[in-house]
């Protein structure tokens, strides 16, 4: 299953920039020393040594653990892994608890910092992994993930080994199950429901932070005033959301995705702690929206935001990002969004790792709905380092840069180069591209004179400083390295005056001695050092 994969591996590169240095941590233990006296401690005792309620497993004792209990479920960890650390306590809590129950569930614990044997027979890549054995099967373990509370253990064991949800027969034992201040699932399925209860019980499996209920009751029917098997979504004690049950309609990662959304608010500010839950909802897209919460439109595109997260509920995740916050700096950087650009939205494809950004300035209800539906759709523009380089590029009076090209047309010594940097949906931009070809066509049979256009929003060029779209760098003749600004008006008298007072500064410069040439080449390459 592709949600599998990409809680393990896609959340590295997101969280990477968080969580650096417990992966270090994770390592380091993974590479410990031997464990030493296990053999004699074996030897010693012949039944399995417990710790808290929980087993303490081994190589030694695996096999005997899971021949004399019907339900166990394993902890695979490393000692010094902090998030193994943080589980230990509400295992041993849920262990506790467990054990006191009828049935014969145990819990157990295996410090697999040194067994590679478990980390390769149970595929184990991440600590803790916990795995659920039914009649000593060795082969087929469930994993069990996601689940960090202590009830949340205890329930998730329940619905494995018992009804996946609570039977409810009329409408106060109904209203006395629906979480006044949380979430609550109600299934209501008239017989005979067959294959759509299977889709419910799979997803109240797998979400054992939430309570699960069904009913058949004709009482609780009228109550609600459902008629046909429907699984009803309250939050806070009132129905936020229904799907009508259909037999074949409804799948179970959809209905499981689509109830862990409501776990979250419908725009969730990335932070530390906000992080880890982003990526528990099995989500497969997020929008970002990034902009600085001191900015004068920041409320108007936050409500707007969230207008739109409202639609997409279940398919995309919203996601804020304060590029005030310093703290954020590197997440910022890893979506590459310069200050320019802010506000800036951008969705990503977690499976694919595909980034778009949104081809809009403005962060309205239209540009963000209109974005969100092409990307589900498939027609939205995938963001790349750099576009294809056109055919014809260099035919035009104005030249068409990209990522590809760009060096190698600027850094030349030989020309003059004057770049305009855009963006396709500036209105700004539309503006002076007419009076940009203008000049293309006034130097076009001009020596050593290029003009030239890129759009900065497809191609990653690196710019110190840039301003609002459009803006301007003259590269010049001589030089392999210097940028300049242009920070003249947008009219084409502008332009060609900037233009030909650089032609004679460096005509200047050329019949000067060639020592001091040199001097100022060193200058020019101490300014690259700084980009
Ligand atoms: C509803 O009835 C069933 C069967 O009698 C029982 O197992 C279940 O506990 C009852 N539900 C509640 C919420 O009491
Ligand atoms: C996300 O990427 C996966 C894998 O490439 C692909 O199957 C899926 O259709 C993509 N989703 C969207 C909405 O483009």
């Amino acid at each position: 299953m592709p949600e599998k994969d990409w809680k393990i591996r896609m959340r590295i590169p997101w969280l990477l920039f968080l969580f650096g240095l417990g992966i270090l941590s994770l390592h380091t233990a993974a590479n410990g020393i031997e464990p030493t006296g296990e053999k004699t401690e074996e030897t010693t005792h012949p039944s399995i040594e417990e710790e808290d309620n929980v087993l303490v497993l081994k190589k030694s004792n695996f096999d005997k653990a899971l021949k004399e209990t019907k339900y166990l479920l394993v902890e695979f960890y490393v000692t010094l892994s902090g998030p193994s650390q943080t589980l230990a306590a509400e295992f041993a809590k849920a262990a506790e608890e467990l054990k006191s129950a009828a049935v014969d569930v145990r819990l157990g614990k295996v410090d697999v910092t040194d067994q590679k044997d478990f980390k390769k027979e149970f595929n184990i890549q991440d600590f803790p992994t916990l795995k659920f054995f039914v009649d000593g099967d060795r082969s087929n373990p469930v994993d069990c993930k996601g689940v960090r509370t202590a009830s949340a253990f205890v329930t998730w064991v329940k619905r494995r080994i018992g009804s996946c949800s609570v039977h409810l027969n009329s409408t106060s034992q109904a209203q006395a199950f629906i979480d006044p201040e949380g979430l609550a699932i109600i299934g209501f399925f008239k017989s005979p429901p067959g294959g759509v209860v299977e889709v419910f019980c799979d997803s109240a499996r797998s979400t054992p932070e939430i309570p699960f209920g069904m009913t058949s009751s004709d009482e609780v029917f009228a109550h609600f005033g459902i008629r046909e098997n429907m699984i009803v979504i309250f939050q806070k004690g009132k129905p936020v959301y229904n799907e009508v049950a259909e037999e074949g309609k409804l799948n179970h990662m959809e209905l499981t995705r689509l109830i862990k959304t409501f776990t979250m608010d419908l725009v969730t500010e990335y932070n530390l702690e906000t992080s880890v839950k982003i990526f528990d909802v099995p989500v497969e897209n997020h929008i970002l929206l990034f902009i600085p919460k001191s900015s004068t439109v920041f409320n108007e595109a936050y409500e707007n935001y969230k207008t739109v997260a409202l639609e997409f509920r279940g398919k995309i995740m919203f996601i804020l990002v304060d590029t005030d916050e310093s703290r954020n700096g590197r997440v910022i950087e890893y979506f590459q969004v310069i200050e320019i650009e802010v506000p800036a939205v951008q969705i990503l494809n977690l499976t694919s790792d595909a980034r778009y950004k949104m081809p809009a300035e403005r962060v309205t209800g239209r540009n963000l709905r209109s974005f969100c539906q092409s990307y589900l759709e498939g027609t939205a523009k995938r963001h790349l380092s750099s576009e294809e380089i056109q055919e014809g590029w260099d035919k035009k009076p104005v030249k068409v840069l990209v990522g590809k090209n760009f060096d190698k047309v600027v850094f030349n010594k030989k020309n003059h180069v004057f770049v305009m940097f855009y963006a396709p949906w500036c209105e700004a931009c539309q503006k002076v591209l007419p009076i940009w070809d203008e000049l293309g066509k006034m130097y076009e049979n001009r020596k050593n004179i290029v003009i030239a256009k890129i759009d900065y929003t497809a191609n990653n060029v690196q710019l110190l400083n840039v301003e609002r779209y459009p803006f301007f760098r003259y590269f010049p003749v001589g030089s392999a390295t210097r940028v300049d600004p242009y920070k003249g008006e947008h009219t084409l008298d502008a332009f060609v005056n900037f233009l030909e007072e650089q032609i004679k500064a460096q005509k200047k410069v050329s019949s000067k001695t060639k020592k001091k040439d040199v001097v100022k080449e060193q200058e020019k390459t101490t300014k690259k050092e700084e980009l």
